[in-house]
């Protein structure tokens, strides 16, 4: 949606909503660094369209309900979360901001959200458990390294992790564009093309080359790649995850690890029906932020089917596209449990480390609340179907 009257944002004041921290952030990240939270795959239809199927439905109000005392929280795979909102793991974070993993660990447990480690997090899963509280998942790759896979498992099971969440979206990389033109990579490489990008944003080139040391700690213990070794993550995916990944590997995740289990990806009903008999406890409804297979319809869309399908066995989670909170209360109007986002807290990370997330999540929370007085509820519960209307 652009914007209705012309303004430039140059700091975090100035931010009101998530298009603002993009904007911001698109100021002071090097190009290669905005480009991959940015992009998407191919060209980038499913991204736009994770968005834009919000503003095809309209909310429907009801009034005189004195919505006084508003209650927004919810509780989801056994943990109370304030919000109906969960911060989605995302990879990379200190190469955003060097703040990282520890700003969004630190306000969603401020906030009482839960939040998603990457298996390609710059912090390592040991450290985020010590020191934040909040109900927080491991995101988990299934690598080809048989002994990484195994030590993924075990090091959220000693750090008593609430949850891990198989990505089972990304048996092979979308096709990242973006990334092949600016020469993006991990850690990153500088390029005859991209040097001067990173040149002339030194508060980002400073703190990356004199603060702490790149590092892919839940990885770097067994491969070399993403962490030592420069690579794209198209071809990390196409070289380290493996291809082979299947249900019955998927059951044997599950097995090892013993504890609440959710598949990330899932898009179709035949799928959700098959992870519902499968015993697990949530899925989130995604297609990656469009990142993956572009063309893939949005996760609103699929959203209905999928609850009407297995709504009553497992959590359904709709993750993807979510910028505002009303973008959130229609995802509950058509039966989530939630709605999750990354970009939603990454913009406001690379723009403005944790004073980013915190004001981005404030936000968005003051949002899903003037939201919740302005539909005439006080509780989720009471967000239903017919409060929502098709175009
Ligand atoms: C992601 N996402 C992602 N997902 C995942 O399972 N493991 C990961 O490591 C990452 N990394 C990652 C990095 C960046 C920069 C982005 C933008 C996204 C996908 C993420 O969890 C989520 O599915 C999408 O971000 C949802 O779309 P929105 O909210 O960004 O529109
Ligand atoms: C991405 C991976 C890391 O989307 O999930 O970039």
């Amino acid at each position: 949606m652009g914007k209705k009257f012309n303004y430039s944002v140059r700091s975090l004041s100035q931010c009101e909503n998530i298009a603002d921290f993009r904007e911001l952030a698109k100021r002071r990240l090097p190009f290669p660094v905005f480009h991959y939270i940015d992009g998407a795959a191919d060209d980038e239809l499913t991204k736009d369209r994770n968005t834009a199927a919000f503003d095809e439905v309209d909310l429907i109000p009801n009034v005189l309900a004195g919505a006084e005392d508003i209650d927004m929280s919810v509780t989801v795979m056994g943990r109370k979360s304030a919000l109906p909102l969960m911060l989605s793991p995302t990879a990379l974070q200190r190469l955003f901001h060097w703040h990282g993993e520890r700003a969004v660990a630190a306000v969603a447990e401020r906030h009482g959200l839960w939040f998603g480690i990457s298996s390609l997090s710059t912090v390592s899963i040991e450290e985020v458990a010590r020191r934040w509280s909040g109900p927080k998942m491991l995101q988990y790759y299934y690598h080809r390294d048989r002994g990484l896979n195994a030590a993924l498992t075990q090091r959220a099971k000693d750090a008593k992790f609430d949850a891990i969440t198989l990505t089972v979206d990304t048996i092979v990389s979308g096709n990242r564009e973006r990334c092949k033109r600016t020469g993006f990579q991990t850690p990153p490489r500088f390029t005859p093309a991209n040097v001067l990008s990173y040149a002339m944003h030194p508060t980002w080139a400073l703190n990356f080359m004199f603060r702490e040391k790149f590092d892919l700690p839940n990885l770097s213990t067994h491969v070399d790649a993403g962490s030592g070794q420069s690579i794209s993550i198209q071809d990390y995916f196409n070289s380290m995850l493996d291809p082979t990944l299947n249900w019955q590997a998927a059951e044997q995740l599950r097995n090892d690890w013993g504890g609440t289990f959710c598949l990330k990806g899932i898009m179709s009903v035949q799928d959700a029906k098959r992870a519902a008999d499968m015993g697990v406890d949530a899925i989130m409804v995604s297609n990656h932020g469009g990142r993956q297979l572009d063309g893939s319809r949005s996760p609103f869309d699929q959203l209905e089917d999928i609850v009407q399908a297995v709504g009553d066995r497992v959590e359904v989670i709709c993750d993807g596209g979510v910028r505002r909170g009303t973008h959130v209360l229609k995802a509950l109007a058509r039966g989530a449990k939630a709605a999750s986002g990354g970009r939603l807290y990454l913009y406001a990370l690379a723009a403005a480390g944790e004073p980013g997330v915190e004001r981005a999540v404030s936000l968005l929370e003051a949002e899903i609340r003037r939201a919740m007085q302005l539909m005439g509820v006080n509780r989720i519960d009471q967000i239903t179907p017919a409060m929502l209307a098709k175009r």
